[in-house]
Formats: structure tokens, C-alpha cells, sequence
């Protein structure tokens, strides 16, 4: 059977951008559980969707027998020109980024800080996993990463007592880290969240090259885009929203319409600031308490 644990976030707020009487050519790259996927099928959209997940592919395969109007190839999305020949030109493109519910759940992926499992936080099927991050890399590329991906303020302690332990004995799981993290000294900033939280999504940054694959797709994106497409952008963290704002900020369409990056494309951005959940969505799905959705919309 498969299980889908995954509630897709803003979906009200997304579908606002779409005028009811339009049926819209739109890609979701980022399928995950399909709950977005769903919604524009619903609505009678044609969709093409990408994940890189196992899990993703057979919910996407189940979809298909239900809509011919309904595609999914298993890649990553930042190797959208792969396919750009074969592809036509879409009006409304979505990216809901990071991990599913599916695969936080997952314990042989090992996202989750309260699921014992083998250290690895790698959702997209790489090679690189969070076991040889901790135990191979230098102490200087320890400290980039928990510094720049985990904005801890103290990471240069933090490699140096990685390191140290390591070399006792390896760190192979979870709950191991999580001693380590707790016995570093370290002081993590925030309250509100479980300590190890920062550590994490560092490992899990890195490890999935999150921020690399999304620079890489909004270099190719406007390929795909049709003249007044929508390219709409779900963030978790600061780091990618930083990314997604001064994206559209640096390819911004001015009033005289003249392109600021002499182009000849460039977006109207429909959320000067981005558009969070309802204090509902958030009671009923506290994933979405992060999220941040930014919209722009296409001009050639
Ligand atoms: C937050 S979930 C998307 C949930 C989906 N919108 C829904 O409503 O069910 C993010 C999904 O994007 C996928 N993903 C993240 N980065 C990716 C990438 N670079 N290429 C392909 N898929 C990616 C993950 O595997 C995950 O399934």
C-alpha cells in the first residue's frame, strides 16, 4: 500500500494566483506527495511533476492512472534542461522546497531528530550522506558548514569537538550525534526549537546540496517559462528565501520596462513581502509555521 503522509501547504493561496476560467500548462518540481499536484489536476490543469523520491514516483504512478493529463519524470530539478527539448513552455511553475512529511517519517533517511537511524539526511538519492560528512570531512569544512547552513555562532567549537570525538569512535547514527551536539558546550541560539535543529538542517543542507540545486534552477528557469507565467517559490528557512527574494529583485522588470539584467525577461513581483500561512493552516499543520511563499510573475 502506499502512504502518504505529506499535507500540501498554502494550497488556497497558490490556486489565487490562477484565474478559475484558465486551464494552465504547470510544472510542480517538487511532487513530493503530489498534494499540489492533486489540486491543480483537480481544477483540471495539465501537470508535469518532478521528484527525485522513490516514494514520489509511486504515489506519481498511481496518479497517472487517474489523469492522462498528468506527467512525472524522476529527476532532480535542477537538471530541468535535460528535458527542455522535449518539454513545451509552462504558465505556472512551483517549487515547494525541502524534504516531505513522507521522508522525515522515513528512518532509513534519517531526518528526524526524534527517530533513532543511521546517520544519512540524504532525501534525493546522492552519494553523499551525513555519516561521511561528520566523519570524513576537515574541521575547517565542519565549521563552514554548521557556520553557513546552520548559522551557528559557535561552529568553529563545534568542528573541533566533532573531531575529537570521531577520533574515539566513529558517530554512526542519530542519537549518537545528538549526545555529541549536547555535550559539545556549544550554545545553540534558540529556545523555541529542539537544540539540534540548527546542526541539522546544516547536515541536511549539505548533504543534499539544497542551496546549489536551487541557485542552478533559477539560472535555467525563465527557459520554461511562458510570457506572463507565474514562477511561485516555498521556503523553510532563510537561507533559500534569501535566494528566491533577490532573485526576483535582481531580475526585476522596472516601470519603463526596461530589463535590468539586459536580457530581455524579468519578473513583476507579486509579493513585495511573502505570503505566510493562516493562523488555521498553522493549528492544523504546524509544518507550515516556516513557510514562505514568494511569487513572480513572467515578462518578456
Ligand atoms: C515539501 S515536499 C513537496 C510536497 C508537495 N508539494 C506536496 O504537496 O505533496 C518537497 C519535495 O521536493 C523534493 N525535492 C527537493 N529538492 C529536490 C530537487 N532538487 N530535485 C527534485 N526533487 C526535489 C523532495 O524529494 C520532496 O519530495
Amino acid at each position: 500500500m502506499i502512504t502518504n503522509q505529506h499535507i500540501p501547504i498554502m494550497t488556497n493561496e497558490i490556486l489565487s494566483f490562477i484565474d478559475k476560467e484558465k486551464k494552465l500548462s504547470i510544472l510542480d518540481c517538487t511532487f513530493g506527495g503530489g498534494g499540489h499536484s492533486i489540486k491543480f489536476l483537480e481544477k483540471g490543469h495539465s501537470v508535469t511533476a518532478f521528484d527525485k523520491d522513490d516514494h514520489s514516483q509511486s504515489i506519481a504512478n498511481k496518479i497517472k492512472k487517474d489523469y492522462s493529463n498528468f506527467l512525472f519524470y524522476k529527476i532532480n530539478f535542477k537538471d530541468i534542461d535535460i528535458l527542455q527539448i522535449k518539454l513545451k513552455k509552462f504558465s505556472f511553475i512551483i517549487l515547494d522546497l525541502g524534504y516531505s512529511s513522507n521522508q522525515l517519517s522515513d528512518n532509513k533517511i534519517g531526518l528526524s531528530f526524534k527517530i533513532n537511524s543511521n546517520l544519512n539526511m540524504n532525501y534525493l538519492g546522492g552519494n553523499l550522506t551525513a555519516h561521511k560528512i561528520i566523519n570524513k570531512y576537515s574541521k575547517v569544512e565542519l565549521e563552514r558548514i554548521f557556520y553557513t547552513y546552520g548559522e551557528i555562532n559557535q561552529a568553529s567549537k563545534l568542528a573541533k569537538y566533532i573531531v575529537e570525538q570521531r577520533s574515539i569512535k566513529e558517530i554512526n547514527t542519530n542519537f549518537e550525534l545528538i549526545e555529541i551536539l549536547r555535550n559539545s558546550g556549544v550554545n545553540f541560539r534558540s529556545k523555541k526549537i529542539h537544540f539540534a535543529t540548527q546542526a541539522f538542517q546544516a547536515l541536511r543542507i549539505e548533504t543534499n546540496k539544497e542551496l546549489e540545486n536551487l541557485i542552478i534552477f533559477l539560472k535555467k528557469v525563465h527557459n520554461l517559462l511562458e510570457v506572463n507565467a507565474f514562477l511561485a517559490v516555498i521556503t523553510f528557512h532563510s537561507l533559500e528565501d534569501r535566494i528566491v527574494k533577490n532573485y526576483f529583485k535582481s531580475n526585476k522588470v522596472k516601470k519603463n520596462k526596461s530589463f535590468e539584467n539586459s536580457k530581455n525577461w524579468g519578473f513583476e513581483n507579486l509579493t513585495k513581502k511573502p505570503i505566510t500561512a493562516s493562523n488555521s493552516e498553522i493549528s492544523e499543520n504546524n509544518r507550515s509555521r516556516s513557510a514562505k511563499l514568494r511569487v513572480g510573475r513572467f515578462i518578456n
